[in-house]
């Protein structure tokens, strides 16, 4: 059966899950932070999964309008100084990847503090992708190696990305069959789950029922069975 290391989620459909409701969109980011919530609180407490990395905030997402945005940097805030003490009970770490620098300082504040209260944690690792895009990913990594001697290698690239982990498993809920430039080199052999369920309605016996499916899978990473 397969080994189930790093899960990865494209958190899709918290706007539509609002709409339907009647409510404002930012209501059905407020229900998604549940979600983040109870995923994450179930990877943690699955021996076998190491990684669970959220796509929380994309490079393209600062199109929104102008108050969505401001509303996603509050719930962003309120969000992580609220998890803390979840992160200790669970032994879970905080890692986030993407370009900090284009928040406030506030925020970057309170994503430093989770990070360092957590550090000694060594169960769960979870990866909030903020102000993250795989083109972007990719282009800071390579300006970094540039003025490397030689060749840049896989291994260098791998250890200078934002997330050095392969993925496993690529869920995206909310009915769309797209990777929005998340996490484009590590899916190379990623298994790739569509839902149409709306991530405020995703839940842990869903992943479960995902789970059990990728066990089924046969991985071949392009050799023979
Ligand atoms: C995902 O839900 C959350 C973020 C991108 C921040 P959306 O806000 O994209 O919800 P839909 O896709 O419009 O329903
Ligand atoms: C992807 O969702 C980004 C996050 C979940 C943070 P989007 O709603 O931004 O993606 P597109 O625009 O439908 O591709
Ligand atoms: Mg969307």
């Amino acid at each position: 059966m397969n080994q189930l290391s790093h899960i990865a989620i494209i958190m899709d459909g918290n706007g539509r899950w609002a709409e339907l409701r009647n409510k404002k969109r930012s209501s059905g980011h407020e229900a998604g932070a549940k979600t983040v919530r109870e995923i994450t609180e179930f990877c943690a407490t699955h021996e076998e999964i190491h990684r669970l990395t959220l796509y929380a905030f994309s490079t393209e997402n600062w199109k929104r309008p102008r108050l969505e945005v401001e509303f996603l940097m509050k719930l962003l805030d309120k969000y992580i100084k609220q998890e803390l003490e979840n992160y200790l009970k669970h032994n879970i770490r905080f890692e986030p990847i993407g370009d900090l620098r284009a928040f406030s300082k506030q925020l970057r504040e309170t994503i430093e503090m989770a990070k360092e209260k957590t550090a000694h944690c060594d169960g769960l690792v979870q990866s909030l992708a903020l102000n993250y895009g795989s083109h972007d990913e990719i282009l800071r990594t390579v300006n970094l190696l540039k003025n490397n001697e030689g060749d840049i290698t896989k291994e260098m690239l791998e250890n200078a990305l934002d997330c050095k982990a392969d993925v496993d498993l690529l869920i995206r809920t909310g009915g769309d069959q797209r990777l929005s430039n998340f996490l484009l080199w590590q899916v190379a052999y990623a298994e790739l789950f569509f839902t149409d369920t709306l991530w405020p309605d995703f839940n842990a016996k869903e992943l479960e029922k995902i789970i059990k499916k990728f066990k089924k899978v046969e991985r071949r990473f392009g050799g023979l069975k």
